[in-house]
């Protein structure tokens, strides 16, 4: 039976919070099911940070850090960069071709994102904001995916999705693309302790990377019932934001909360220690997973690269018997070089350990190569093998897009 097929992506905002948890959660679970590609959105990013380019690469490090930390496993599932897959881009333009305007401009989250800027003074009504969703049909439609695990924020852009795969169906009398659907996470929209929506900019959010001290300090600021300023006075949980967190997160023991805090036989200290507690719990494995991605060796890479290997080939024999040794030692050399790093006696030692691997067969010469162009950094390599993976089938999908147009040539 053949796997159906998730596409799905995150715009690299840097830190990601725990209400991203909620999506993440579903990437991680579809992973044995599904053939997953996940997608940092660059090109999404530049729809309204055109101007502002600079925290870019780390930010797009930062959120794949936090994916990995989250269990999406990049042996299972490709984890790529929108932008350097560059038949994202081709897609768009095509499909730009016959979407009329006024179905952008109808986007409810077009309106609303173009009002939300205005009032910082940005004026974000530029050609590629207007495309955002062109852009995102793009992006699902290239992999011909059928399900798309998103938060409720993008569903007028799923439907959209849905109509513009039709009209190029219909066009060019192909039934190359699927309507996809959407699949919604577990929990609610999670607010902000302060109440307000969730934001880093608001500065109101836990994010996934914090420490518990700072997990504690969040936890200790969200807004509980204000009608409560003693300890005597009887609370109303409905209004406590507390509360919703216990709601979301720890919802066994509600009745009982409920109650103690109605009657005032308990704090709100209690409360907090418990969605301290609760929050703690969840992020330790992320953080734990994460280290071993940051701390990574030689090792872990190379048996990255084996993974992926068997994947493809499990029985093939590495070693094809064309080794040319000069030339890893040379592209080991230009790396020493342009690296300016000063260990010297180090990096021979691991082009040593690179060679000998590769003529024990235990990698390719594509590995080799891979591992330079990675710098020996794991998110890289991880984003290299990533845009491989996606781009053979994205390639494949614009042959049979450029048909379908009688665009022959
Ligand atoms: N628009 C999405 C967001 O803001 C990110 C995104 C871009 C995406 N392309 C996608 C999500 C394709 C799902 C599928 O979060
Ligand atoms: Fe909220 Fe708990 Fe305090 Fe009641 S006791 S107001 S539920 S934090």
């Amino acid at each position: 039976m053949s796997k159906g097929i998730i596409l799905s992506g995150m715009r690299p905002t840097g830190r990601l919070h725990i209400g991203h948890l909620s999506v993440l959660e579903n990437w991680a679970k579809m992973q044995d099911e599904y053939k997953c590609y996940f997608m940092v959105a660059d090109l999404h990013s530049l729809t309204t940070k055109f101007d502002d380019t600079v925290n870019l690469h780390e930010d797009t490090r930062q959120m794949v850090l936090d994916w990995l930390g989250a269990g999406i496993d990049p042996v299972k599932s490709a984890v790529f960069v929108q932008s350097s897959v560059k038949e994202h881009a081709e897609l768009h333009l095509y499909l730009s071709m016959n979407i009329p305007i006024s179905w952008l401009e109808r986007c409810p989250t077009y309106k609303d994102q173009v009002a939300q800027f205005g009032k910082q003074g940005k004026d974000i009504t530029t050609y590629g904001f207007l495309g955002y969703p062109v852009l995102m049909a793009s992006d699902i439609l290239l992999y011909l995916s059928d399900t798309v695990p998103v938060g409720e924020d993008q569903l007028p852009h799923l439907e959209m999705t849905r109509e513009i795969a039709r009209r190029f169906n219909f066009l060019y009398k192909t039934d190359l693309f699927p309507e996809p659907k959407a699949l919604l996470g577990r929990f609610p929209l999670v607010p902000g302790v302060d109440g307000r929506k969730m934001s880093k900019s608001y500065g109101n959010d836990i994010a996934i990377s914090s420490t518990s001290e700072e997990v504690k300090k969040r936890t200790n600021a969200m807004i509980t019932d204000p009608g409560r300023v003693r300890r005597e006075d009887v609370g109303n949980p409905e209004v406590c934001i507390v509360h919703k967190y216990q709601e979301i997160y720890n919802n066994q023991m509600l009745e009982s909360v409920q109650k103690a805090c109605r009657s005032a036989s308990r704090g709100c200290v209690d409360c907090k220690k418990e969605v301290y507690q609760v929050m703690e719990d969840m992020l330790e494995p992320i953080r734990k997973r994460k280290a071993e991605y940051q701390n990574s060796t030689y090792n872990n890479l190379k048996e990255y690269l084996q993974k992926l290997n068997n994947l493809e080939e499990p029985s093939k024999n590495r070693q094809d018997g064309s080794l040319d040794e000069s030339l890893v030692t040379e592209k080991f050399d230009i790396f020493w070089r342009n690296s300016g790093r000063k260990d010297k006696e180090v990096l021979k030692k691991l082009g040593q350990s690179v060679i000998d691997d590769y003529k024990a067969g235990l990698i390719t010469l594509n590995d080799v190569q891979s591992l330079l162009d990675a710098k020996f950094d794991y998110v890289n390599l991880i984003m290299i093998k990533g845009k491989e993976r996606a781009g053979k089938v994205a390639s494949e999908t614009i042959k049979n897009a450029r048909a379908a147009m009688n665009l022959r040539f």
